[in-house]
């Protein structure tokens, strides 16, 4: 039976996780909290970057022989399998830690059965604890182990009335500088960053992240079937961040040298590259989580696979009242068929609105 300090613990162990947001993959964000046997914290800390010790080593270290008979609260199942690092499950038991509660099963095979070494050891175990808020920290990562594809997080910044550009093709900058900073924070937190070529093509856009203290830069990929939009001096092209352009297998793509393609199918009697095999292509690269930036006509393809398991939408209190809606074209022709979603969070970012969504059909955070 959880109690209050028990959730507090969590609590702040989820907090802990998401401070590895963007720096992990293709590992999860994982947070652990360490109370001794009367309740006092004496270890905390979270896994940093792939490769480095998990959270529950960290927490460990912090605590040395404080952990013995005090409670560790860890937001994933303890690892049970020796990759880079040790089994965690192991660690935990040498430690004398004498209860482990946990927020999210883990769902890899490799890893999972960490709960059961524990039990096996004589370790209280319970799991389930502050879950919904774990999983929706994990979510990229938990979305790739279940589904073999990246985290798909489906970003725009709109007017008031649901306009990305003016009718001449304008658009920046419909948001605030505050907005446009929260931004880069998406960025930061996504291991890879993609456009579509019209994008590419209007703005021009760098991608890289600015103004985060220690971001690891993302990925910047550009969705570009004829190898047409992205042409030398293209800020893209810069080295503040590696770029990947998608290209069509059949695509004349020579200009291109020295920077990185990959040849993806067409898509099957639509246009542009089939969304599946790019996401395939990405998780292949170690890409984890996605943050699409547009435009409307590669969102729309992306919705129409299903392949969006998150949207923020920044709203101005601007209208235009012409121009191109935030998403194109979704297979949707009917109400019945529309894409129905969940806001978990509504926040005002300087003068402007953020809005984050997810399809009612996946599961949830708490709203606050
Ligand atoms: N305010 C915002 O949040 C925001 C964000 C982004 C863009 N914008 C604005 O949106 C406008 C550009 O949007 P856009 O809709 O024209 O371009 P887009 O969505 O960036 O790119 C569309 C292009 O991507 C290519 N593509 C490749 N695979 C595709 C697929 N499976 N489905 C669909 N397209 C695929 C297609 O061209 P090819 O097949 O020829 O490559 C397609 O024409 C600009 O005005 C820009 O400023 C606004």
């Amino acid at each position: 039976m959880a109690t209050a300090a028990d959730t507090t613990a969590m609590r702040r162990a989820v907090a802990l996780a998401a401070r590895g947001l963007g720096s992990t993959s293709p590992n999860p964000v994982v947070g652990c909290v360490v109370l001794d046997a009367s309740g006092h914290e004496v270890g905390a800390g979270h896994h940093e970057r792939a490769g480095g010790p998990h959270a529950e080593i960290h927490a460990l270290r912090q605590a040395g022989v404080l952990a013995r008979g005090g409670t560790a609260y860890v937001t994933l199942e303890p690892c049970n399998h020796t990759g880079r690092t040790g089994p965690c499950a192991q660690a935990l038991v040498e430690a004398g830690v004498a209860r482990v509660v946990y927020a999210v099963a883990d769902p890899d095979p490799r890893a999972r059965g960490g709960a059961d070494t524990l039990r096996a050891a004589g370790v209280e175990v319970e799991g389930g604890l502050l879950a919904d808020e774990a999983e929706a920290g994990n979510a990229a990562w938990l979305t790739s182990v279940r589904l073999g594809r990246p985290h798909v997080r489906w970003k725009y910044a709109a007017t008031l009335d649901g306009r990305v550009a003016a009718a001449d093709g304008t658009s920046r900058w419909i948001t605030s500088p505050e907005a446009r900073a929260d931004v880069h924070r998406l960025r930061a937190e996504a291991d890879a960053v993609v456009v579509g070529s019209g994008t590419a093509r209007a703005d021009d856009p760098h991608l890289a992240v600015r103004g985060v203290d220690g971001a690891v830069q993302p990925l910047r990929v550009v969705v570009d079937t004829e190898a047409t939009a992205v042409r030398a001096g293209a800020r893209v092209l810069d080295d503040a961040a590696p770029t990947l352009v998608a290209v069509a297998e059949d695509a004349a793509a020579d200009h291109l040298a020295g920077t990185d393609v990959v040849r993806i199918p067409r898509a099957a009697g639509g246009r542009g590259l089939a969304v599946p095999a790019l996401l395939a292509a990405l998780h292949e690269r170690g890409v984890r989580s996605v943050l699409l930036e547009g435009g409307p006509t590669l969102a729309g393809a992306f919705a129409a696979e299903g392949a969006v398991d998150e949207v923020v939408g920044y709203l101005a209190p601007v209208l235009l009242g012409a121009g191109p809606a935030a998403l194109g074209d979704a297979g949707i022709t009917t109400i019945a068929d529309a894409l129905r979603l969940h806001v978990t969070d509504t926040t005002r970012i300087g003068p402007d609105l953020r809005v984050t969504a997810r399809p009612a059909s996946l599961p949830t955070t708490k709203e606050h």
